[in-house]
């Protein structure tokens, strides 16, 4: 399409910032988080070393150098083995991820209400949840349009074991949950036993935070609540004295950066024994038999652990978790929510001069109770949707790390698409394989968004660097 031709690179320290003036007259409180911005330039230099806007954070977030540091100095001076056995290496291991899930629960304040189950992350944990909830065909799972597809895979589980499930939908405009619908979903099912009402704490794609009142009012109408926080937790903070829902998921590279691979599952201690384990495996049971068929699983958080913890990682969760708490959720609470407002503002601001938006941001327009997750498409001149992999490409050659596509959140891009069931069914019911450009066709809609994130260092000059890429397609046509 050849429009790459009318993108020059800008680097960031060149552009005109002499608008964060203005930008601090109106958001006197950013300068609150001036701390970040030193944080920035001493634990995440890499960021401006490379001349990268990072804008992923719900993809990802990103991890001090600090964190590293004392991880590695850790490995390197002490002597870890298995867990599992009571050899010194092997009781140092121990100890550590015992002090890690100590932590965890310290950190959501569930010391007293919850267990900590480590996994490789929030789809594991989720996944555990499907599986071992006890769905039968007197179950009902219950789901907003809004969630994760780890969390919709629920529904297969939920399936195979005879359960009905229902989706609660989404308002288009804002993309918050249908509260009508939701409490009318809520009284209903009367006649079901072991009902399962699971959404988001925050929305992977639109940043909408849903009510967390929700997991209360679920709970006193008989249903268990699994509360996906893995888009929350890493800006806001989840206090488990204040809700209390049964499960709650999270990734803990999402919330400090380093280590991937470990997750937790949280469950509300009266509901661990309601989980029912479909199978065994080494560290989760205390005795199995092969001469007799039989096994006695464990009656703690290791019945969920299958095999090998992640024993060598785990130490850098409680580093990472003390280092949140050094940096104060409530300012990275404040410095995304302020960025989050002043990038949305001026994005809408953005107009072709005949008038027309460049840009359409989908769920709420404004500030009020959302995280700093923004989706949106671009709009040429004319009107027409840029498709967003045209726009990978084009903030990739300009080294800015942004997202695009349907984000494993198929519901939230159903609505912003304005797809119907019986279009999709026409279409799902005439293929055994899909293929994307294929369905656009068929569908005649051009399906996906652009999304931009931020969090713990991002900055004005993050913003205004994107904002500027963005005011390239001004005026342009779209062959
Ligand atoms: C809201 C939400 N739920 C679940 C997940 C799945 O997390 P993971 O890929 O770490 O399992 C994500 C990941 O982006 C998410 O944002």
């Amino acid at each position: 399409m050849g429009i790459l031709k009318i993108f020059r690179k800008e680097q960031p320290e060149n552009l005109n910032t002499s608008g964060y003036e203005e930008f601090l007259k109106v958001y006197p409180e950013f300068s609150e988080t001036a701390f970040l911005d030193d944080l920035r330039n001493k634990e995440y230099k890499r960021l401006d070393k490379k001349q990268h806007v990072y804008l992923d954070y719900t993809g990802g977030n990103l991890y001090s150098e600090s964190l590293l540091r004392e991880h590695l100095e850790y490995l390197k001076e002490n002597l870890f083995g298995n867990p599992h056995s009571t050899n010194p290496s092997s009781l140092l291991a121990t100890k550590k991820a015992e002090d890690a899930r100590s932590y965890v629960l310290k950190y959501f304040n569930a010391e007293d209400d919850y267990m900590c189950i480590f996994t490789l992350n929030s789809s594991g944990a989720l996944k555990i949840v499907g599986e071992c909830y006890p769905f039968n065909s007197t179950s009902h799972f219950l789901l907003s349009y809004d969630n994760h597809n780890s969390v919709n895979g629920i529904r297969e589980f939920a399936k195979n074991q005879g359960a009905s499930f229902s989706y609660i939908p989404i308002n288009y405009e804002d993309l918050r949950i249908n509260e009508q619908a939701l409490y009318s979903s809520l009284d209903s099912y009367s006649e079901k036993s072991n009902k399962l009402f699971a959404f988001p704490a925050q929305s992977n794609v639109s940043g909408v935070k849903h009510p967390l009142k929700y997991i209360d009012e679920a709970r006193s109408k008989g249903w268990d609540v699994l509360l996906d926080a893995a888009a929350f937790v890493p800006s806001s903070r989840l206090d488990l004295k204040k809700v209390q829902p049964d499960f709650v998921c999270v990734s803990f590279y999402k919330i400090f950066g380093y280590p991937t691979g470990i997750g937790a599952l949280l469950v509300r201690k009266e509901m661990f024994s309601k989980l029912k384990k479909p199978w065994f495996a080494g560290g989760t049971v205390k005795l199995a038999s092969v001469l007799v068929d039989k096994h006695y699983l464990t009656h703690n958080h290791e019945r969920f652990e299958d095999g090998t913890i992640n024993y060598l990682g785990l130490p850098a969760v409680e580093n990472g978790l003390r280092f949140i708490e050094s940096v104060g959720i409530e300012n990275i609470n404040k410095r995304v929510s302020v960025l989050t407002d002043f990038t949305l503002k001026k994005m809408q601001e953005l107009k072709h001069s005949n008038g027309r938006n460049l840009i359409q941001v989908f769920g709420p327009q404004d500030n009020y109770s959302r995280g700093g997750t923004i989706i949106f498409n671009y709009f040429d001149v004319n009107g027409k949707k840029y498709p967003f992999d045209y726009i990978q490409e084009l903030s990739n050659s300009e080294n800015i790390s942004l997202r695009t596509g349907c984000f494993c959140n198929p519901g939230i891009d159903e609505v912003n698409t304005c797809l119907n069931t019986e279009e999709l069914k026409n279409y799902f019911d005439s293929r055994e394989i899909i293929d994307y450009n294929e369905m656009y066709d068929f569908l005649g809609k051009l399906r996906g968004a652009v999304r931009i994130s931020m969090g713990i260092v991002s900055n004005y000059s993050d913003i205004e660097y994107f904002l500027s890429f963005s005011r390239k397609f001004l005026d342009k046509e779209l062959n």
